[in-house]
């Protein structure tokens, strides 16, 4: 894979053009291998450029004593999956959340006692939630002041029981029903609001009898997944950056192919369509678990004020920093996304702080924030390693939406997307 280094600073591009390809979606690249696991293979796993995240679920694997083979083809890294967790060890997961919660609920329907770390920013992640939620299947759960490390000592019969998540998330949703396939009967997990779905899609396309109506998703173990061979689609929320940068800068015209567009993950391209951005979205493979298709973006197109609230914010969680940049055009208000503040930063403070200082007006509030445009300034931004605020606001420069950024950690996009400034530099010659 080509991985130019980051430039010291983004400006603003004189036209943006495609095509280009994201990433392997890693909340689908995380659940297919761990699924993968679970069955014991042989499957394979196939994920375009993979991000640090994704290397630490295939590295956690490898250390539980599941062999987990990379062989890469060109941009295309297979993993070759055989045998099940069977190792007592202590995992790194990087600065992955997902890979910490969905390796819990796993751990927690396996006989084997294991402890699981991070980097400072997962320390710093609440973990208690899905420590007590697995509590309730049986396991032993210990955190450290409900922080990583965490402790999980599972077993070969966890409890069916209802679970009632505390928030709508789907890491906790997919920790427990990983849990949930060694149990005896059924297990049913009550969400407070809508969540991405790819665990019941992936565990369904691997013979477990799961379902979900509206909230309620119901799961009935024991039951073994089968070998899931599957080519992971582009990362839609990697092509998020594309789309509000089509979206706010003049002369624009990128299409981004090969993209997962699974509905629960959608909620950006039918807000950018709503506000008035001409975004045309083509499914062009619906054979396998996760629809696939290509979206294309023109620029140009007068674009109303954003506002956004209540079940809209989960489904649009990870776009919520480009949410910020897009506002810093349009004007809007975001309420009701307290967890943009337990992400991998404190993403209210940290997107509050950048959008002042690249011009726009804006005033923090405890759950979201409100933003008024500005005359667009140059700016040194303070990412706090949080790869999704480095590129909301490399976008924000190459869209013109600032005069000029330099970020004081741009290599930490490669968390979920290290072609990023390759890509970026396509996009903008
Ligand atoms: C993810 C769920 C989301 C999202 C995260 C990945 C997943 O978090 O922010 O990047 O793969 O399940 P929630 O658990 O808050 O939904």
């Amino acid at each position: 894979m080509t991985v130019a280094p980051a430039p010291s600073s983004v400006t603003p591009a004189g036209r943006l053009r495609g095509p280009l390809e994201p990433p392997g979606d890693k909340s689908i690249a995380h659940r297919a291998l761990i699924i993968g696991a679970l069955s014991g293979g042989p499957a394979e796993v196939a994920v375009r450029s993979p991000g640090e995240d994704v290397r630490s679920t295939a590295s956690c694997l490898r250390e539980l004593g599941v062999s987990v083979i990379e062989h890469v083809d060109g941009v295309l890294v297979r993993y070759a999956l055989e045998g099940r967790p069977s190792r007592e060890a202590t995992v790194d997961c990087g600065n992955s959340g997902t890979t910490m919660r969905l390796l819990a609920g796993a751990v927690a329907g396996l006989p084997l006692r294991v402890t699981l770390d991070g980097d400072a920013s997962l320390w710093a992640r609440p973990m208690e939630r899905v420590a007590s939620l697995l509590r309730a299947t049986g396991a032993e759960v210990t955190t450290t002041d409900g922080h990583a490390p965490m402790t999980v000592t599972g077993r070969e019969r966890p409890l069916a029981v209802t679970h009632r998540l505390p928030v709508a998330s789907a890491q906790l949703l997919g920790a427990t029903a990983l849990a949930a396939l060694g149990a005896d009967g059924e297990t049913t997990v009550v969400s407070p609001g809508p969540t991405r779905d790819h665990t019941e899609r992936m565990l369904a396309a691997a013979g477990v009898p799961v379902r979900r109506d509206g909230l309620v998703t119901t799961l009935r173990g024991p039951a073994r997944p089968g070998a899931l061979s599957m080519t992971v689609p582009g990362d839609v929320s990697s092509a998020a950056p594309w789309l509000v940068a089509g979206a706010t800068h003049p002369d624009a015209d990128i299409t981004i192919t090969g993209v997962g567009l699974n509905p629960t993950r959608t909620a950006l391209v039918e807000l950018l369509q709503r506000a008035g951005a001409d975004l045309e979205s083509t499914i062009t493979d619906a054979s396998g678990p996760e629809p696939i298709g290509d979206l294309r973006i023109r620029g140009g197109s007068a674009l109303a004020e954003i506002r956004t609230a209540g079940a809209e914010t989960s489904a649009l969680i990870d776009e919520l920093p480009l949410l910020g940049v897009l506002m810093a055009v349009t004007g809007g208000e975001l309420r009701d996304a307290s967890e943009l503040r337990v992400k991998e930063s404190d993403r209210i403070a940290a997107m509050v702080a950048g959008l002042r200082s690249i011009g726009a007006s804006v005033e923090e509030l405890p759950e979201g924030w409100r933003v008024s445009p500005g005359a667009p300034r140059a700016a040194r931004i303070t990412t706090h390693g949080d790869h999704r605020v480095a590129i909301a606001f490399a976008v924000a420069a190459l869209a013109g939406v600032a005069s000029a950024v330099e970020l004081d950690d741009p290599a930490c996009v490669a968390v979920s997307y290290p072609t990023f400034w390759s890509d970026l530099a396509e996009v903008a010659s």
